[in-house]
């Protein structure tokens, strides 16, 4: 099949990717021109993601994968277009669709045949109404009649595991009452739906519906156990005891009960913020999910608490190591990276960072404003010189089984402060360190 993939994001890229290296000609537009270029004449991916550099790089060499500025000059010929831009947070937690709405616009005026338009960046319940009218709008101002599908397609990847969740994901939800287009989409999918059947089909709005649930209800486990911690942590209690407790329990399971410095990353915070958004504009109060947001704001500052807690207060001048900046291992993404919050919170009380990641560290000095007190170490080692505590806030393998003894021999204050349970604090404190976890009383 002929597929043209808008927008080579996270998603767009690895969407293409992997339809293009099952065997299709897949066009991905990319309008920002250092992107496309990059990609285009290096087969250079913008972030970093476990073996998607090769699969791209492949299938542009085999002629599979081509790069494209525009989609007037990419789409026509297509049989399917999959819509991936960013569709990202405003002010008061709605989704900006902007770009959908733009890329839908620019495919009524680029189609030449019938088209199967795919939206699979996360929008809002009745996205697909408004992708379609745009659509037809364009379609209807030229005199054309071209037979035009609208399917919602919602995408269930992890960072970190994108290729994988793509090509051997739980599920593939498809949103439409149209046969013919999901008889397209079948067909387009059947390399990934092969051992069983994968492919669910339903009406657009539960499709859409379903990724907000999903992420909605995984970032409330996590919520919940961060809750947990704290009451946790009052009681004595140790919140890793409790999440084995009940994971054993085939209701609840063991995903997504790990208490630590908070969620972040591209999807949980901005989707929680929208499904709520959504239900305040159909004038209901999603008391829940608002919660869920708000204790993990909450959150994200718990490490900057117990650090103030453990120095009362006295953190000006303090020099604090820091390993891990994304906002979750095996990607450089920082976007709301809890890692963030806790360095701003003491570079201003006066306190000093020295800041360490496997990947994130260009990332961070993007995103991270130019401070006299913020530096980035070279590496593991090196984040440690100087340090009067360290604080671990991204569970990289790489920082799972430091030396305690020389830890305890280098950071002056003897102290460390675990954002993400990895260390065992009878452990660490047998080796002369001070143990500061998440609900462990
Ligand atoms: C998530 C969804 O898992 C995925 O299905 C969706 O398509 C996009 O959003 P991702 O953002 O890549 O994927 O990361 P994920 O592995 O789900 O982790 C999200 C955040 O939750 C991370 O910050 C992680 O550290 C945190 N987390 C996860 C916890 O704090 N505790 C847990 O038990 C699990």
């Amino acid at each position: 099949m002929r597929v043209t993939v808008v927008g080579a994001g996270y998603v767009g890229l690895v969407t293409a990717a992997c339809f293009a290296d099952v065997g299709n000609q897949v066009v991905c537009i990319e309008r920002d021109p250092a992107r496309l270029s990059a990609l285009r004449d290096r087969a250079e991916v913008p972030f970093y993601e476990p073996g998607l550099s090769d699969l791209v790089r492949r299938n542009i060499e085999q002629g599979r994968l081509t790069l494209s500025p525009s989609i007037a000059e990419g789409l026509p010929g297509s049989q399917v277009c999959f819509i991936a831009v960013g569709t990202p947070s405003l002010p008061n937690g709605q989704a900006d669709l902007s770009q959908v709405e733009g890329a839908a616009t620019e495919i009524g005026r680029a189609m030449t045949g019938p088209l199967v338009v795919v939206q699979k960046s996360t929008a809002p319940v009745g996205t697909i109404p408004k992708v379609r009218a745009l659509v037809e709008a364009e379609l209807t101002a030229r005199g054309a009649s071209h037979r035009l599908g609208v399917v919602s397609n919602p995408e269930f990847l992890k960072e970190g595991s994108a290729i994988e969740d793509f090509t051997r994901g739980d599920r593939i939800v498809l949103g439409s009452d149209d046969p013919q287009a999901i008889a397209t989409m079948r067909e387009l999918y059947r390399p990934f739906n092969r051992n069983h059947e994968k492919i669910m089909v339903m009406d657009a709005a539960s499709a859409e519906l379903t990724k907000y649930a999903a992420n909605a209800m995984l970032a409330t486990r996590i919520s919940f156990m961060n809750e947990l911690a704290r009451i946790a942590e009052a009681v004595g209690a140790d919140i890793e005891q409790i999440r084995k407790g009940i994971g054993v329990d085939h209701r609840i399971g063991s995903h997504f009960l790990y208490a630590g410095a908070g969620y972040g990353g591209s999807c949980f915070p901005k989707d929680v913020k929208a499904l709520a958004h959504t239900a305040r504009e159909l004038g209901l109060q999603a008391e829940l999910v608002e919660a869920v947001d708000a204790v993990n704001q909450r959150q994200k500052l718990r490490l900057f608490e117990k650090i103030g807690d453990h120095y009362q207060g006295a953190l000006a001048g303090k020099t604090f190591a820091i390993w891990g900046l994304a906002f979750k291992p095996n990607t450089d993404d920082m976007r709301d990276a809890p890692s963030l919050d806790l360095i701003t919170a003491l570079l201003q009380v006066g306190a000093k960072v020295r800041a360490w990641d496997p990947v994130a560290v260009d990332m961070a000095r993007r995103l991270l404003p130019e401070h006299p007190a913020l530096t980035f170490a070279a590496d593991m080692r090196a984040t440690l010189d100087g340090a009067d505590a360290l604080a671990v806030i991204t569970e990289w393998h790489a920082f799972r089984s430091p030396d305690f003894t020389a830890l305890a021999a280098t950071l002056h204050d003897c102290v460390v402060f675990d954002g993400r349970n990895i260390w065992d604090p009878e452990f660490v404190r047998a080796s002369g360190l001070r143990y500061y976890g998440i609900g462990r009383g």
